[in-house]
């Protein structure tokens, strides 16, 4: 089954289900050194009232700290034969996910069914909804 997707993109927020779905990623990619994969992470924009005149702002320090956390995953990721790279986009999470899946062509995803938000009563939290609905190719969800 693994063998059939070579191009897998792993949705990472630092929640401890995204770094399930990239442990198990990378075990993915133990199997097959032709497995590319991909770690997205997305910076969201900090206040939801610039939207309405369109203009986006984000925190710095959290650009900061993803770029370490950034670094660190691409530690883990160097034993790996594979071809391996790591993303930080800005944006809406979801969005940027599916977008990112349709200009790379890849053929899978894996995430958490939750991430950082402490709001449990969904199975899903909403970037998981959102790509799930509009991904292109399978998700697998992390729980
Ligand atoms: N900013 C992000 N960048 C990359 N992946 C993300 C991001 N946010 C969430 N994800 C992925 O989506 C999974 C589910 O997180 P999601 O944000 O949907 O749930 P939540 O934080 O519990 O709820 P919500 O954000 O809707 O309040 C995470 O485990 C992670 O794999
Ligand atoms: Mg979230």
């Amino acid at each position: 089954m693994l063998t059939d997707y070579s191009r897998i993109v792993v949705a990472y927020d630092h929640s401890e289900l995204s770094k399930k779905a990239l442990n198990m990623a990378l075990n993915l990619a133990k199997q097959d050194k032709q497995i590319q994969l991909n770690v997205v992470m997305v910076l969201q924009p900090t206040k939801p009232l610039p939207y309405a005149y369109g203009f986006v702002s984000y925190d710095d320090s959290q650009r900061e700290e993803l770029n370490t956390v950034r670094k660190e995953i691409e530690q883990d990721l160097t034993p790996l034969p594979n071809k391996t790279r790591t993303f930080l986009l800005e944006g809406n999470p979801g969005q940027m996910i599916v977008e990112f899946v349709k200009q790379n062509n890849a053929d899978f995803v894996v995430m958490g069914s939750r991430g950082l938000s402490g709001l449990k009563e969904l199975f899903l939290g909403s970037v998981s909804h959102y790509v799930v609905q509009k991904a292109p190719c399978p998700v697998l969800i992390v729980k």
